[in-house]
């Protein structure tokens, strides 16, 4: 990015890409130059070859509380079919090849809660807490969570939350399978950096096949997907990294991967 952004924070550790979401006094609403810029960051960072793989965060009392509800209020329905609002920028995150992870703690709503889906797989702290009370403003979610919920919990507890607006901690959320892990509070960070440093130290065109070939679940039929997962397994025997992998298993020592 040309330069410095506003309302995330950028950083580094080892091959992990560090974005926190900032904007406190609003409990990180996210306002369209934030979408922007933590698309354009995201986007680097993919085509960045020392990142292995990202953290979306926020602070503790809000990964995000959804859209900026005061920049939306006087939105017509003109304004937003002709921008295309959300696809035009939102969606792109869509595209980004290597894993991103969500550690999210405090409020995850409305879309801070689609942000968090349209991550990978969400780290939760014990604190929080999801929900799509887009309903309580006589609008429905926007940015997919009629569609990520449902797959993520079932149409039962995706109905709930959709129709009712309620909230779900992180415990419901983990037994529902919304989330991959719950942690304290104060170790959300080193667990999630935890995840994101194993990922990194894998083959990466390993990894940017196992996330496509996973999505593939989501979007696509039953053979379609074990029909794609099958070429992809194939193709893999043609890195070096299959090599290595498996050599370093063989001769019974720890692999040494060029990402090739
Ligand atoms: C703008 C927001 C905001 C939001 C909180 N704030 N959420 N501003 N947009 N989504 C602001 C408050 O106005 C307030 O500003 C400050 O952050 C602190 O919030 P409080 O309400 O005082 O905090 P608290 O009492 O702890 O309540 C927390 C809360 C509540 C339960 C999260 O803030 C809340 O219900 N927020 C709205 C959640 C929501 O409806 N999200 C969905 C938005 S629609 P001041 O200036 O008063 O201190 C959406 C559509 C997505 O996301 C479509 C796809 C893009």
């Amino acid at each position: 990015m040309s330069h410095t952004p506003e309302f995330i924070q950028v950083r580094t550790e080892g091959r992990v890409g560090i974005v926190t979401i900032h904007r406190p006094k609003q409990l990180n609403a996210l306002n369209d130059q934030l979408i922007d810029e933590l698309v354009a960051t995201l986007q680097a960072f993919d085509a960045d070859d020392n990142i292995g793989c990202t953290i979306v965060t926020g602070n503790e009392k809000a990964f995000a509380a959804g859209a900026d509800i005061g920049a939306m209020a006087s939105y017509t329905f003109a304004d937003v079919y002709k921008t295309e609002y959300i696809t035009r920028n939102w969606d792109a995150i869509r595209g980004i090849r290597k894993p991103i992870i969500a550690a999210v703690s405090g409020f995850a709503l409305g879309g801070g809660c689609e942000l968090a889906m349209l991550c990978d797989f969400i780290i939760a702290a014990d604190n929080a807490k999801f929900g799509q009370p887009e309903i309580k403003l006589g609008i429905i979610p926007g940015a997919g969570g009629t569609q990520r919920l449902p797959r993520a919990v079932g149409k039962a507890k995706a109905m709930d939350m959709v129709l009712t607006g309620r909230m779900m901690n992180a415990e419901e959320a983990e037994r529902a399978g919304l989330v991959s892990r719950v942690v304290p509070l104060d170790k959300l960070m080193d667990e999630a950096l935890g995840a994101a440093l194993t990922i990194c130290n894998y083959s990466l065109p390993s990894v940017m096949a196992a996330k496509e070939t996973v999505n593939r679940a989501f979007e696509g039929g039953l053979s379609d997907g074990v029909m794609f997962e099958r070429r992809l397994f194939h193709a893999l025997f043609a890195t070096a990294d299959q090599k290595e992998g498996m050599a370093a298993f063989v001769e019974k020592r720890a692999p040494n991967f060029q990402h090739l």
